[in-house]
């Protein structure tokens, strides 16, 4: 592009093919299909970072048959920015296309200050959830999720507000995140008793980090719930970005995020010995960790983020070979126990 580019603002007009290639999955007992593959806005969508690189991704994601967006409150920084950024892209890209896309947010971290802005109460999930759709634009959501439990309110009150927002018509379905396998069940049956479909269980799962290994799926499976598995790639350590240090603007590298140099280096062997196999399996590490985690068939869809959307496309093609040898799952047990 140069100063005097004269080409103009292109409009979006959705990839005819996205349909094509896509795998769709049922989650749990509901009518709802997700994409194999969903993106997610906790990083790169905030007011830090430049829109129409946001733009690009979540273009691209729609065009390759991406039709799940997830969110919260407080993606940002600062927080509720990417549902305000989420909100421009979809005006312009997204409206005519509203209902072919699944889109999620969430509530119960500290949002606001004061003792209504956090947790799991009625008045906060409420509140955080009429802000979200104004920040977005969106008349309703399709799926709400409390983000984490609260180990003080009770839980009858926090599923009742889910069960409340349903039947005013905000969301569609509603979810829960990060909650344990007994409190899943508790959760599972009170929404149960007030007939609000509980589709979804985002949990975080890598082969860095199996605990839903550890009774959680079994759980889902009993109550008919579907997992959406986020931070597939260990934030990153699971693509081949830090198999020769930490580059520069990469999300290990910045302040204001959650993976840390410490915990790359703690890793890197690791890393190194399961990039080898993944280029002996003729793929990318970050391919073969997606892979991995849709072996699982509670797993309706894995939830990645992405900071371009080259990534996106590289991850994407994960879905070309889903498949693992006995021995490939044993080399990768052996190098991540
Ligand atoms: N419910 C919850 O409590 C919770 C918590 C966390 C996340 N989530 C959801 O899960 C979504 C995904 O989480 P996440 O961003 O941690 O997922 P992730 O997929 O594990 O990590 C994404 C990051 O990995 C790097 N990356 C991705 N593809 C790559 C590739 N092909 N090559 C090299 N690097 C690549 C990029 O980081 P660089 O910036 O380094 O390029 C990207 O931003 C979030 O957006 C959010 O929607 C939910």
């Amino acid at each position: 592009m140069n100063i005097n580019d004269k080409s103009g603002v292109e409009r979006y007009a959705a990839n005819s093919d996205r349909y094509n290639s896509m795998t769709y999955n049922r989650t749990g007992k509901s009518g709802i299909l997700l994409p194999a593959m969903s993106i997610g806005l906790w990083h790169n969508f905030g007011f830090v970072d430049p829109i129409q690189n946001g733009r690009d991704i979540l273009r691209t994601a729609f065009d390759l048959g991406i039709t799940h967006f997830d969110l919260a409150n407080n993606y940002g920084p600062p927080y509720g920015s990417a549902e305000e950024n989420f909100g421009i892209i979809f005006k312009k890209d997204f409206a005519n296309y509203r209902d072919e896309l699944f889109i999620a947010t969430k509530a119960g971290f500290d949002m606001w200050p004061g003792p209504y802005g956090n947790w799991g109460s009625k008045k906060y999930l409420v509140a955080s959830l009429d802000q979200s759709l104004q920040r977005m634009g969106l008349d309703y959501v399709d799926i709400f999720y409390h983000h984490r439990p609260d180990p003080d309110t009770p839980l009858e009150e926090t599923m009742g507000a889910l069960a409340d927002i349903v039947r005013q018509g905000k969301a569609l379905y509603v979810g829960i995140s990060n909650y344990q396998p007994k409190e899943t069940q508790q959760a599972a049956e009170i929404l149960k008793a007030l007939k609000v479909p509980f589709i979804l269980h985002q949990a975080r799962y890598s082969m860095f980090d199996r605990w839903v290994e550890d009774g959680l799926l079994d759980t889902l499976s009993e109550n008919g719930v579907g997992c959406i598995a986020f931070s597939p790639l260990a934030q990153g350590m699971l693509t081949d970005k830090y198999v020769n240090g930490i580059p520069e603007g990469s999300r290990a590298s910045k302040s204001l995020s959650y993976l840390n140099s410490d915990t790359v280096s703690n890793n890197l062997s690791r890393i190194q010995s399961l990039n080898n196999l993944a280029l002996e399996r003729g793929q990318k590490l970050s391919q073969m960790a997606i892979a991995w985690i849709l072996r699982q068939p509670q797993v309706a869809s894995v939830l990645v983020g992405a900071s371009s959307s080259n990534q996106l496309k590289e991850n994407v093609k994960a879905l070309d070979n889903l498949e693992f040898s006995s021995e490939e799952l044993k080399v990768i047990e052996d190098i991540i126990t």
